[in-house]
């Protein structure tokens, strides 16, 4: 029996809710999770980073230490111990604040939807790096919002070229974002980072189109080499961006924690509205493991890790690809962004990449509208680096095929 949309339940749904229903089934995403290929498609961490021992020693001290206090509503001193740990590591990056200035959430994605409630309303513009993280673009439009992309090169977003857009809109009398969202190290899915000088102006043109800047650094702690961008929230003398950070890259995706950071009383707003609040059994777990030592010590370690296998991608790539190909060169994080020729069709090259045996997400993903038809983004952070090797190979045969057609 098919629904019926005019009437009962499906009639309810409201029309973020029916639109994302039509979104969700995009059909490549089965096929792309169970190929039996090389996978350079998600920002999967490599299995043996996750910390499986760590966390199981970390669980057992926490319900021998708290016992029921951890599995109660608001959790033991472990829990509040997390919000002192990430409070310490953000201000050992410059940013000024108090442990109150940190809100724990249940991951990244949990903050910027609680972040988006306390901001937007239905037919307000966001404006977003283009192209830009999928799963943001995703939250944005279950608000209703219209999200539009913003030029980027190989350092970030064009902030001159977004000035020149704010003018223009202003002296036509059309909206201007009441947000703006920056992934500004190791973006995904592009891999580049924003320099200092365009983080400065950025925050200029926030107080002069009063705009919220959200800041996205789910990568800031996995850089390979150079040295570290100031946040923007450590630059901000306004009090208008709100940060976001996540443990799904550095502990693992599974224990589902973030944090946003922001002045009072935003971070009050974005707290009363993030519904149900966070796991605290899994904050006490993390906080005992933070507390422990064990965050600090396995980040050389992953970094190693990481950076073997950008390595072994460029060189890959290098190697394989044709002459009209180019690619970023990150300095951290887990992707790399390709631009191929205008002959190719990444959507299309998807299905006879898998064949070829290699697995990536087609460039227009990452756009709210149309873009990157002939760009794709490669992940480095699950394959091994001669798997990725493989891989590439595969993804230059698929890519010669293709073509020939
Ligand atoms: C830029 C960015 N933000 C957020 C996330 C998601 O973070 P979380 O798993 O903590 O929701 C990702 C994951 O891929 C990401 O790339």
């Amino acid at each position: 029996m098919s629904p019926d949309t005019e009437r009962g339940p499906i009639s309810l749904l409201t029309p973020e809710a029916r639109s994302a229903l039509d979104r969700s089934g995009y059909g490549s995403w089965r096929a792309i999770a169970t190929a039996d290929a090389v996978s350079l498609a998600f920002g999967f961490p490599y299995p043996e980073s996750l910390p499986t021992a760590r966390l199981q020693e970390s669980t057992g001290a926490v319900l021998d230490d708290e016992g029921e206090r951890a599995l109660q509503y608001g959790g033991g001193a472990y829990a509040d111990r997390l919000q002192t740990w990430v409070a310490k590591r953000e201000t050992d990056r410059g940013i000024d604040l108090t442990d109150r200035d940190v809100l724990l959430t249940n991951g990244a994605t949990h903050a910027i939807d609680s972040v988006c409630r306390a901001f937007l309303d239905p037919g307000d513009v966001v404006a977003v790096e283009a192209p830009t993280f999928m799963g943001s673009i995703r939250v944005f439009e279950n608000f209703g919002v219209d999200v539009v992309g913003l030029p980027v090169d190989d350092r970030g977003l064009d902030v001159d070229a977004f000035a020149d857009r704010l003018e223009r809109a202003r002296a036509a009398g059309d909206p201007t974002p009441t947000l703006v969202y920056t992934i500004p190290n190791f973006q995904n899915p592009t891999g580049t980072t924003l320099p200092e000088g365009r983080r400065v102006r950025l925050l200029e043109l926030a107080d002069e189109y009063d705009f919220v800047v959200l800041e996205d650094d789910a990568y800031g702690d996995l850089r390979y080499e150079g040295e570290p961008e100031r946040p923007l929230c450590a630059l901000d003398e306004s009090g208008r961006v709100v940060r976001v950070g996540s443990f799904a890259k550095t502990i693992a995706p599974g224990v589902r924690l973030g944090w946003v950071v922001a002045p009072d009383p935003i971070r009050d707003a974005v707290d009363a509205l993030a519904a149900g609040g966070t796991n605290t059994f899994t904050r006490s777990v993390v906080g005992h493991y933070c507390d422990a030592g064990h965050f600090e010590d396995a980040m050389p370690e992953l970094r190693t890790a990481y950076a073997d296998r950008r390595d072994a991608i460029l060189a890959a790539l290098a190697t394989h690809m044709p002459d009209e190909a180019t690619w970023t060169e990150p300095d951290g994080g887990f992707f790399v962004w390709l631009e191929l020729g205008d002959d190719v069709d990444t959507d299309a090259l998807l299905e006879e990449a898998i064949d070829a045996g290699v697995t990536f997400l087609p460039g227009s993903m990452f756009y709210p509208n149309d873009g990157g038809e002939n760009a794709l983004r490669l992940s480095f952070s699950y394959a091994e680096p001669d798997e990725i090797d493989v891989g590439i190979g595969a993804l230059a045969a698929a890519i010669d095929a293709h073509r020939r057609g």
